[in-house]
């Protein structure tokens, strides 16, 4: 018996008002911004659904900072300027919870920190802090270079990599092994394969009236629910056998250094004393993947493959990765000298801010509420797109184009709030992006050491698959040239 595709809301979360359908509930249209309308039935459906971000870029050109359409019949706001955002995400968060998607996930994810909400989310969320305390990401950062230097040992100079597939293993297996310990080892290549399926169809599947093919026998379809069963039945495995290795509940800050994140997991307590129980550590552990691992590769995939499209970035990165003294040394990091790297981190930032892996957090209002002057109706979708907001030229000079350079020291304590929100914000940020910049700044520095990768397609960037996440398309092919030769070049 499988993970439900559509599970009862628990009791305690707030109830959601149904969605707005203006054809049968008018909304005072003063209130709503403009937006497309379409007189043929599912054409805004269509073309949302075939370029989403596109979609959302027109919506900005067209109609600006607010606009509101239709989906099926119901009601969706779109908030593209950075206050309100900021609203949506932090200063009136209480007024929103999770929207479409994110019960959609419930079959891969259960009730885990992405997923659920209030009153429940706070106490895990209190709870699940202090593995990411910083104090922990030392160790993290140790191992995150060894699995680094073991991937690149394997590469060979001038044979094409596939670079998305790579970096996703990769950062897969730096979240497995922090969070099972070698535990997962001969799990890795199943986690591996089922997470694939289940992000790549997580979206697919949310689609408007696809649910009704849930329990059909189509292939695509049963693919997507036995690969989520799968990763339950593994997580539920592992639980159960740290269990019976005798871990008990008691204090995180006592716990053994050595100990995995899924140690922690068991161990942890909440105030009460109240402790996870095996179903929620599961879930959180299922998150923890799968928040984990797709975000930063794809991160990743696109730094290096913006890096190949300006050379004197990429040289810059090179000449700081030469001088960084754990890689001339063959010693683990520690996290003081990872902050000490600005060109790295610039690629990082300006990659997050061009190709967000998070590149819309979709709500619901839970009552009727006023944002920066737009009246949103209770029950309305709506809409916040890092993509979008990360593009607005009022905030970034020349949007559309990869310039690290604009990250100078106090770049981004200058910017307005809600401009630049890759990890969300308010209580809903993300947990782990301490854990990803750390991971991000290893990866980018312990290549370019050592190799340069040059794109091997005709396009000078990937093609974008925005899913669950924004990816590239396909495998993404690059020549690994060894530093030494491309040096010479
Ligand atoms: C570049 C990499 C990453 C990006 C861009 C990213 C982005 C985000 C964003 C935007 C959210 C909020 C979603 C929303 O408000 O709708 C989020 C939540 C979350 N992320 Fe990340 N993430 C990354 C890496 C990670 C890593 C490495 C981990 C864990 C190891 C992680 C764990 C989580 C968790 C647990 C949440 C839910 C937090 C909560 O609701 O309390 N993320 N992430």
């Amino acid at each position: 018996m499988g993970r439900p595709f559509t599970a009862p809301r628990p009791a305690e979360y707030a109830d959601v008002p149904p969605a707005v359908r203006p054809a049968v509930r008018p909304t005072p249209a003063a209130a709503l911004p403009a937006g497309p309308r379409s007189v043929v039935p599912g054409r805004t459906t269509l073309r949302f659904v075939r370029d989403t971000p596109r979609f959302l870029m027109d919506l900005r050109r067209r109609h600006g900072a607010a606009s509101a359409f239709e989906l099926r019949g119901e009601l969706f706001v779109a908030l593209f300027a950075p206050a309100m955002v900021h609203d949506v995400l932090v200063a009136k968060q209480h007024d929103f919870v999770k929207g479409v998607g994110f019960a959609r996930m419930r079959k891969v994810l259960g009730e885990g920190l992405l997923t659920n909400e209030e009153p429940v989310h706070l106490r895990h969320r209190r709870m699940m802090q202090a593995p990411f305390h910083h104090s922990r990401l030392d160790d993290y950062a140790a191992l995150m270079a060894t699995l680094t230097a073991e991937e690149l040992d394997r590469w060979t100079p001038g044979t094409v990599l596939p670079l998305a597939p790579t970096m996703m293993r990769l950062t897969l297996e730096i979240v497995a092994r922090t969070l099972f310990g070698t535990g997962a080892a001969h799990d890795a290549a199943r986690i591996g394969a089922a997470m694939d399926v289940a992000i790549d169809r997580i979206e697919r599947t949310m689609l408007p009236g696809l649910d009704r093919f849930d329990h059909s026998s189509l292939p695509w379809f049963r693919a997507f629910a036995r690969a989520s069963d799968e990763l339950a039945a593994i997580a539920e495995r592992l639980v159960r056998e740290r269990r019976a290795q005798g871990v008990t509940a008691g204090d995180v800050a006592t716990a053994r250094k050595e100990e995995d994140l899924l140690g922690l997991l068991l161990a942890l307590r909440d105030e009460d004393g109240s402790s996870f129980s095996d179903d929620e550590v599961r879930d959180e552990a299922l998150t923890l993947i799968l928040s984990g691992h797709e975000t930063t590769a794809n991160t990743l995939t696109w730094a290096f493959s913006y890096l190949a499209t300006d050379p004197e970035v990429r040289l810059d990165l090179e000449r700081e990765a030469d001088a960084q003294a754990w890689l001339m040394e063959g010693r683990p990091p520690t996290v003081e000298e990872l902050l000490a790297t600005p060109v790295a981190s610039a690629v990082l930032n300006e990659t997050l801010r061009l190709a967000p892996p998070v590149w819309v957090a979709p709500r619901r209002a839970l009552r009727d509420v006023d944002v920066q002057g737009v009246g949103l109706p209770a029950g309305a979708h709506v809409i916040v797109s890092q993509y979008v907001t990360h593009r607005d030229p009022a905030i970034f000079a020349d949007p559309d184009r990869f310039r690290p350079d604009r990250w100078v020291e106090g770049f981004e304590r200058g910017l307005p709030r809600g401009a630049y929100v890759p990890f969300g914000a308010g209580t809903r940020r993300c947990l782990g992006d301490q854990f990803a910049l750390l991971e991000g700044r290893i990866i980018l520095l312990a290549v370019a050491r050592r190799f340069r990768l040059v794109p091997t397609g005709r396009r000078p960037l990937p093609r974008a698959q925005p899913r669950a996440t924004y990816r590239a398309r396909g495998p993404v092919p690059v020549r690994v040239e060894p530093r030494q030769a491309a040096l010479r070049t």
